[in-house]
């Protein structure tokens, strides 16, 4: 796991890597999150000064970032049920109502099932945090020169209900 290096404001965007340090998991390994994604510690406010003092952050204050299938996901890394790393989840397609990219999460835990779109969960009133996600240009040089016109940058925010 690895910190974000933005801000001391909680609840503001976070630099996560370029889109292209993300590989996509739907072309390999089964589906697996936990090769290719990132897990950031980003404490809640309200957890803010203890996570300075001991640089390790609950799971509940953990992000989980991942590519599948060209889409960059952002989602709490504490299973929404029982609180298990759904880094170690298997996502999967869901294809109902005509949206061919639909995608969803399996936690490893108990096989509870969440929509990577929605959040929504296929048992009980349980939902799945998604945290905002933005795609922006890598910062220019003095010259305005782009450093690469092909590549992004991922920022995440934490939703502002969470
Ligand atoms: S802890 Fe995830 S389904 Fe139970």
């Amino acid at each position: 796991m690895s910190f974000s290096r933005q801000s001391n404001d909680m609840n503001s965007w976070h630099l996560v890597g370029l889109v292209s340090s993300f590989p996509d998991i739907s072309l390999g390994n089964g589906c697996k999150i936990l090769p290719g994604c990132k897990t950031l510690g980003i404490p809640k406010p309200e957890h803010a000064d203890q996570a300075k003092l001991n640089r390790l952050s609950d799971l509940n204050d953990q992000v989980l970032v991942f590519k599948y299938k060209g889409f960059i996901h952002a989602i709490d890394n504490q299973c929404p049920h029982s609180s298990f790393p759904l880094k170690q989840g298997n996502v999967f397609d869901i294809e109902d109502l005509g949206n061919s990219n639909g995608a969803g999460i399996r936690c490893f835990r108990h096989g509870w099932k969440f929509d990577l779109f929605t959040g929504n969960g296929d048992s009980g009133s349980h939902k799945l945090n998604l945290w905002d996600i933005e795609l922006r240009d890598p910062p220019t040089r003095g010259s305005g020169e782009i450093l690469s016109n092909a590549d992004k940058e991922v920022w995440v925010k934490r939703p502002t209900k969470s």
